[in-house]
């Protein structure tokens, strides 16, 4: 039998209808939500995820500003920046896509930013409360997304051994959290590229996360009957039957076979992470805004 789809697509437009009614509401007191992105550097990937937002804002009545820089663009232009939107009522979400080019130091850009208008949810303040079990602030957007596709899927958390492979500040350490915060009660191994024997800790999980950016990393074999599987990864490869290419996650699509529930790539973790940006900017324009 093959796995449940876990639909981040459709539960991600739900969640922009919801939105869509928050925002009407909030222009009807004279608000208006807006989302900054600033893009530099001519990352082609970073591009297509900007637009995506770009797309998803305009889609629940969000305003959103996009500025592209040159990707010779110096760490100060863009601290500058920052500063500047830092400064505009008008703003209530600002955004910094990363990667950034290597002069740019993407810590510096993130504590650069307000803690009120960081909806990505990286800063130092926003996930220090997230450690104090504080979940009430902006979240960082993919992990957030990964909560709510789990939770609405009716998967069952408490007590259960959860693998999360990859340990970045974007996905892999602030899920953990989440995860392993009190309501929630995971039992979470986190691994990364010097864990042993990631295979045998996956056989033994009920879910596993798998969000290390390396196609296909996590084999059919590693994944027990009915255990849940999350795939965070979209790569672009060649596939050899065709000479096309095509997208695929870090899981071998093959795990559908055995998995009890799974993510598709693309169509699962993605359209959540941006539901979840939507969702930070109209949470911080209703905050700043009274
Ligand atoms: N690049 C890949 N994912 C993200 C994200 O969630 N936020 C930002 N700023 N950049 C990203």
């Amino acid at each position: 039998m093959g796995a449940v789809l876990l639909d981040g697509k459709g539960l991600s437009r739900e969640i922009e209808d919801d939105l869509k009614n928050r925002v009407g509401k909030l222009n009807n007191e004279g608000i208006e939500p807006h989302l900054a992105v600033i893009l530099v550097g001519d990352d082609p990937a970073s591009h297509v995820y900007v637009r995506n937002k770009e797309n998803a804002c305009k889609r629940t009545g969000i305003k959103s500003t996009k500025i592209i820089l040159p990707a010779s663009t110096s760490e100060k232009e863009v601290l500058d920046l920052i500063e500047e939107m830092n400064e505009d009522d008008d703003i209530h979400g600002i955004l910094v896509q990363s990667p950034t080019p290597k002069q740019i130091n993407e810590l510096e850009i993130t504590n650069k930013i307000n803690p009120a208008k960081d909806v990505d949810g990286f800063h130092p303040q926003n996930l220090g409360k997230l450690v104090q079990g504080d979940t009430d602030g902006l979240l960082p957007c993919t992990p957030a997304g990964i909560m709510k596709l789990l939770i609405h899927a009716k998967i069952k958390l408490e007590g259960k051994k959860v693998t999360v492979i990859g340990r970045s500040r974007i996905v892999g350490m602030p899920l953990s959290l989440m995860l392993a915060q009190k309501g929630v009660d995971a039992t979470v191994t986190i691994t990364h590229s010097r864990s042993k024997n990631i295979d045998k800790i996956c056989q033994s999980s009920d879910v596993i996360i798998a969000a290390v950016g390396r196609p296909e990393f996590v084999k059919k074999e590693w994944i027990r009957n009915s255990s849940v599987v999350v795939d965070v990864g979209i790569s672009r490869v060649l596939d050899k039957s065709t000479g096309k290419n095509k997208l695929v996650g870090d899981v071998e699509e093959a795990a559908m076979e055995v998995a009890s529930h799974m993510t598709p790539v693309p169509g699962g973790v993605g359209p959540m992470t941006i539901a979840m940006l939507l969702t930070n900017t109209v949470v911080s324009a209703t905050k700043n805004s009274t």
